[in-house]
């Protein structure tokens, strides 16, 4: 136990835009939280800070104790942040297998699969995440929900400690949405730290037990997703901007 991701007073702006506001929080080891907030909040901001795809104006990242502000990505990820994207990327034209062994090739990808292999660990990982079928396929053929679960395989291939989802639902049939779900929680379930984002907070409701909730760039609250939900400056921020609650 303990914390693992410390955020602190964290502000990044764009030009006279303040993505991020002087923004605090903490996610224990283990945790299972999501990060929640309208189309343009600065969800996608907050985790490009915190795997080093953005730099601060102000404010620090610690992660598993250490100060990571300013990193580079790589550089998070060889700790054991590893984040997705909430537009998929993936090297379309190597097999499905071998996108997934690429991310074995981590540093802590490779001590994981240090006793079965690269090729045997990644298949396993696409076992878990339902593509093992799919393996010898180039990415550029699958549909998009294939596509998101290869994501958080190739994510998965890093031996994270934690993983920030960056809308892993959007784009998703219900279906689609499920497997997800499914894939989501066996990874939490396994011990590994899962930070989500959602713009609609049903998709999150019953899968994470604890809610962070922004609004242009600024913290509103923390609590489960009942006491988000009915946050007063949550349902302003959502229902403003005519945007789905629940
Ligand atoms: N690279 C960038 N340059 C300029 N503005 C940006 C950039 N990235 C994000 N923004 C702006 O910052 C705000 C927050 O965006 P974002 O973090 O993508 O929100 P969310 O993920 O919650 O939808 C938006 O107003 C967006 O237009
Ligand atoms: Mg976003």
């Amino acid at each position: 136990m303990g914390v693992i991701l410390e955020i602190k007073n964290l502000t990044k702006k764009f030009g006279g835009l303040t993505a991020v506001n002087d923004f605090s929080f903490e996610i224990q080891r283990g945790e299972f939280v999501g990060l929640i907030g309208p189309n343009g909040a600065g969800k996608t901001t907050v985790f490009n800070l915190i795997s080093g795809f953005e730099k601060p104006n102000s404010g620090s990242i610690r992660f598993d104790g250490m100060d990571i502000t300013g990193l580079k990505p790589f550089q998070i990820v060889n700790l054991g942040l590893v984040r997705t994207f909430q537009l998929v990327r993936s090297f379309h034209y190597m097999s499905v297998l071998d996108n997934v062994s690429v991310a074995c090739l981590s540093p802590r990808g490779k001590k994981a699969a240090e006793k079965v292999g690269i090729d045997q660990y990644a298949s396993r990982i696409l076992s878990e995440v339902g593509l093992i079928d799919k393996a010898r396929f180039p990415p550029v053929i699958l549909p998009h929900g294939d596509l998101r679960r290869l994501e958080i395989g190739k994510a998965a291939g890093t031996n994270p400690q934690i993983l920030l989802l960056d809308e892993p639902f959007s784009g998703l049939s219900y279906e689609e949405q499920e497997h997800i779900h499914a894939l989501i929680r066996r990874l939490s379930n396994e011990g590994v730290t899962i930070f989500i984002t959602g713009h609609v907070l049903r998709e999150l409701m019953n899968l994470v037990p604890r809610v962070i909730a922004m609004h242009q760039g600024k913290f509103i609250t923390d609590g489960t997703p009942q006491e988000v939900a009915n946050h007063k400056l949550v349902l302003e921020a959502y229902l403003g901007r005519g945007g789905v609650i629940a």
